[in-house]
């Protein structure tokens, strides 16, 4: 489905959805940055400490050298410390965000002299292809940040099955999965009061408007965000906040007062959980390193 088909295909259902894969254009991916800097925002920074505390060990375990492969890799500033630690001889960056993505490999390169650096526009919701030069041997994936909660877990299964094949036997990934924890401190990460979380869920109409031609008034819409338990998934929605119509070419719809347009879900896993899907995937002999509080946790897996 082209991003036009999918995004009316959604617009259009009884209970409107957009996929999260639209919310990255350039103000998009810099708005998730910001967020990435929020104190309430805990999963970058409780990351961080873990991949601080325990980076020698996790480097030790994957060993130096080979290739390092990071999709959704957005600033890339996660890789670089990773880099830093396991010294590749390689490093391929894949993300959607195409001018986002071009900018902080600049910034990567300069960074690692030595390492050879490329980006790869990919959108990870399909099959990945990677350019035939990468090398197959000794291949690490790096999914950080817990990107893979924004996909439902058949979808997630999905795509952990895809990444796993783009590892041979002697390949390993490392994963970061946002854990499930006290409901308030899941809120406040969703929505938080500077209201950065909410600019990020309204940019995303500003996208629509410019791939379908859509006359959405961002301002006109409430971001909505809260963890709903039966699903384990902080959820995110824009809510009109008064009956609206929307057009694009060739159709349009109406949404009344409070109606709502799902943005996101982000699922928090159980350890054993992920676990299990990871074994679903073909990928075992998993190592966890986590924090004090149990947050977050950073799993390396083989297939
Ligand atoms: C990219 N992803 C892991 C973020 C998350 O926490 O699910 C996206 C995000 N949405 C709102 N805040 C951050």
């Amino acid at each position: 489905m082209n991003p036009q088909t999918e995004i009316i295909d959604g617009l259009t259902r009884a209970s409107a959805c957009i996929s999260p894969k639209y919310f990255y254009d350039a103000a998009g991916s810099a708005l998730f940055e910001q967020i990435t800097r929020l104190p309430a925002y805990y999963p970058t920074r409780v990351e961080r400490q873990i991949m601080t505390t325990h980076g020698a060990d996790i480097a030790q375990r994957i060993g130096t050298g080979g290739t390092v492969i990071e999709p959704g890799a957005g600033n890339c500033e996660k890789a670089r410390a990773l880099c830093q630690l396991i010294r590749p001889e390689r490093f391929v960056a894949l993300d959607i965000s195409e001018d986002f993505l071009h900018q902080a490999v600049a910034g990567l390169r300069a960074a690692l002299p030595g390492v050879t650096v490329s980006a790869v526009v990919a959108d990870l919701t399909h099959a990945i292809a990677l350019p035939v030069d990468v090398p197959m041997p000794r291949r690490l994936v790096f999914y950080p940040g817990s990107s893979i909660g924004n996909f439902d877990p058949p979808h997630a299964l999905a795509l952990l099955t895809r990444l796993r094949r783009l590892l041979d036997t002697d390949g390993v990934l490392l994963i970061g999965v946002d854990l499930v924890k006290e409901e308030a401190v899941l809120n406040a990460a969703y929505d938080d009061g500077e209201g950065i979380t909410a600019a990020f869920n309204r940019n995303v109409l500003n996208h629509v408007n410019r791939l379908i031609d859509s006359n959405f008034e961002p301002g006109q819409w409430q971001h909505r965000a809260f963890f709903n338990a039966a699903e384990s998934r902080i959820e995110m929605h824009l809510e009109a906040r008064a009956d609206t119509l929307v057009h694009w070419p060739g159709g349009g719809r109406s949404f009344v007062r409070g109606e709502r347009i799902h943005t996101e879900n982000s699922y928090k896993y159980r350890a054993d959980d992920f676990v299990a899907l990871l074994h679903r995937a073909g990928l075992s002999q998993t190592q966890i390193w986590s924090d004090p509080a149990n947050w977050f946790a950073v799993i390396l897996a083989r297939p």
